[in-house]
């Protein structure tokens, strides 16, 4: 069997999730978008619901996944509805929904809901990606209110920089998103992963972590105490010397700089692991790292085994995870950790709780 998988640890999930809970105060949504960010949506959902306030995703279909899976804590879409249909099934399947944009407030108005929904006002505190205007939130409020099918509103923003400790604006948008929902009453939720672990003053009702409860710090070096929950690993499947001098895999990027013992990884871009990453990033081969020689291919990568006397055919490669922060691979492939995680398919998934 092919020796590339993705080991999850669900443990390290709820590590990750109290302690965000306990660094934020009060209550956190676990976001389990986009499939837990590549872990696994109903895995990670199911190993969380024993102590979870909630769940958010970003649309409907998301969210009828982990209903279907038996999950019956709320869960909040993110993105809200886009359209009457979907406002039907959130009231059927009990969801609460953001509300970002005039159009939701008038599907809203249009139909008759049986059940008061549960609405997390959005409001654009300086992202301007989504969100009503600070001028224009009392207006949006007032209506949800008279509309008379609307229960608990809550007051919600998105920082778009609050994994930058030294950028102001951060503490600005708290500042915009005080001053706009000044007068109204409701819970407040302000803070993603980056915001609970560096920027106390948006702490409020409600955290909503995402990128942490996954272990990859928003701040890489920050001594968090996150616990990475994947490993991605594979394992040597045939080692080949290469003389000095001899060019390596796909466009002969690397050339060995000495006679090279290599190391061929069954793992590849068609797995996930980015194309993009230079000679010399990290691998740990049996523990110990060495370094990734070569052009990554769809299925196969190379790494260098010279200094690795040990290193066998079957020798267990981690191409992240406990050894190889996530955070080291996307700074090397110029992206963020949430991509690589996202993106990692075809491997086998493995679940240790
Ligand atoms: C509205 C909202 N809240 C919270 C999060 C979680 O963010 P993070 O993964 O940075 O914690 C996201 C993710 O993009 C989001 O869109």
């Amino acid at each position: 069997m092919r020796p590339a998988r993705a080991l999850i640890d669900l443990d390290a999930l709820r590590h990750n999730y109290r302690l965000a809970r306990s660094r934020h105060g009060g209550r956190a949504l676990a976001v389990v978008k986009a499939n837990a960010y590549g872990h696994g949506a109903v895995a990670c959902a199911r190993a969380l619901a024993p102590e979870v306030d909630g769940f958010a995703v970003a649309f409907l279909e998301e969210a009828l996944e982990l209903r279907a899976a038996g999950i019956d804590q709320p869960i909040l879409l993110l993105e809200g509805i886009f359209d009457a249909d979907e406002l039907d099934e959130v009231v059927r399947h009990d969801l609460w929904m953001v509300v970002h944009h005039a159009e939701q407030i008038r599907i809203i108005d249009h139909a008759k809901p049986a059940l008061p929904l549960d609405v997390w006002l959005k409001v654009n505190s300086g992202m301007n990606r989504a969100g009503f205007m600070p001028h224009e939130l009392r207006a949006a409020w007032q209506r949800l209110k008279d509309n008379g099918r609307v229960g608990n509103i809550t007051l919600m923003t998105h920082f778009a920089r609050a994994d930058e400790p030294h950028v102001l604006s951060t503490p600005e948008q708290v500042a915009a998103f005080d001053a706009a929902t000044r007068d109204l009453p409701g819970p407040r939720s302000l803070a993603n992963s980056g915001a609970i672990l560096g920027w106390p003053d948006a702490h409020r009702d409600w955290g909503r972590p995402g990128i942490l409860l996954y272990g990859a710090d928003p701040m890489p070096g920050a001594a968090n105490g996150l616990r990475p929950v994947m490993t991605l690993e594979s394992a040597v499947m045939a080692i080949r010397e290469i003389p000095a001098g001899a060019p390596l895999g796909y466009g002969a990027r690397f050339h060995a700089e000495r006679p090279t013992r290599v190391g061929l990884v069954a793992m590849g871009y068609a797995d996930g692991y980015p194309r993009t990453v230079p000679d010399g990033t990290p691998v740990a081969v049996d523990d110990l790292r060495t370094r990734l020689i070569g052009r990554v291919s769809m299925d196969m990568l190379t790494v260098d085994l010279t200094d690795l006397p040990d290193a066998r055919l079957g020798s267990r490669v981690e191409l992240w995870g406990n050894n190889i922060p996530v955070n080291r691979i996307a700074e090397a492939a110029n992206t963020i950790a949430y991509e690589l995680l996202c993106n990692v398919k075809r491997v086998r998934f493995e679940y240790t709780d």
